[in-house]
């Protein structure tokens, strides 16, 4: 597919993913609760900016998009996994997701643990069966490798521990860098990076792929954070007011409401610095920082 412009491409992409999710769940021979608790999640909608960033990282190097549609199903299954568990009463305890009932309100506690353990082992499960003829064995291993560490103790995890230790504290800016780094910007660092590896792509370029979605990362968690306070519930799908009311450090409350949006505008700018030194076609990927940036859910 090679709609000339973003937002058809950027809506095309999302209709594919929420298409292909519950594909990959309603066909397994598990008892009913856990499919119907892992696609009510999966299902609720989000905004698929994982894979957008996956697919737009391939059409960059001219790579078929389609070549990544099971590693983007697998990481919106951790991404949504994440979520069930964020929002569980032990963590941030909140009552709404992309627009509904958050899952442990609707199947309780002990099955939304298990509907995301489900989601995060299923989705190693996807990308060791791929089958294209363009992925090989290697690449699939270096793919799990990486998914593996950035979504466990020393990627996400680590974020999401470090977040909640962080309650009830003034944190100082590098100690919320590393929250946001970790519990935000790994997973979409993997997604950037995963297209880079399924393009075969040179080390000079892997590692100015890598700056590029660190600061990608940052950005993201930076609005989710400005969000939080300026948004508008209806839109975002989910309570604002949460990290007030859990008491977290966040960009807005050290450095100001002025200060966060300068720092996402900083970091912005740097991804895309970092993004034309990766000498492809960066078209798509810059509209993503500008979404990023602009973005009101
Ligand atoms: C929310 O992620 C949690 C964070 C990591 C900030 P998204 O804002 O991508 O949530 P969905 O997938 O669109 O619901
Ligand atoms: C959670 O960050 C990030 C992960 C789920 C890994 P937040 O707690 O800020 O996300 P929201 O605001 O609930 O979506
Ligand atoms: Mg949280
Ligand atoms: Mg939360
Ligand atoms: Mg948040």
């Amino acid at each position: 597919m090679n709609p000339t412009d973003f937002s058809t491409y950027s809506s095309y992409y999302k209709r594919v993913i929420d298409h292909a999710l519950p594909t990959y769940i309603t066909g397994l021979t598990s008892p009913s609760i856990i499919k119907d608790a892992m696609i009510y999640s999966l299902s609720a909608g989000g905004k698929r900016i994982r894979p957008l960033l996956l697919f737009a990282t391939l059409r960059a190097f001219g790579k078929e998009e389609e070549i990544g549609l099971p590693i983007a199903c697998a990481v919106e299954m951790i991404h949504t996994y994440s979520l069930i568990h964020d929002d569980l009463p032990s963590m941030d305890n909140d009552d709404l997701r992309r627009g509904k009932p958050t899952n442990h309100k609707v199947y309780g506690e002990a099955i939304a643990i298990l509907a995301g353990d489900g989601l995060l082992t299923h989705s190693f499960h996807l990308i060791s069966n791929m089958s294209h003829p363009l992925v090989t064995s290697e690449m699939k291993l270096a793919l799990i490798s990486l998914l593996s560490k950035s979504a466990g103790p020393e990627g996400m995890v680590g974020g999401q521990v470090a977040d909640m230790e962080g309650e009830n504290k003034n944190l100082p800016l590098h100690e919320l860098e590393y929250i946001h780094i970790h519990k935000t910007g790994k997973l979409l660092a993997f997604c950037i990076l995963a297209g880079g590896i399924l393009s075969s792509a040179e080390e000079h370029q892997l590692a100015k792929l890598e700056e590029f979605a660190l600061h990608v990362g940052l950005a993201f968690q930076i609005q989710d954070d400005i969000l939080d306070i300026e948004g508008n519930e209806e839109m975002l799908g989910k309570p604002v007011g949460s990290d007030v009311h859990n008491q977290k450090t966040t960009y807005p409350s050290l450095l100001t409401m002025q200060g966060a949006k300068e720092k996402l505008q900083y970091h912005i700018d740097e991804a895309v610095r970092s993004l034309h030194d990766v000498g492809v076609n960066h078209d798509y990927l810059e509209e993503i920082c500008n979404m990023i940036a602009s973005r009101n859910h």
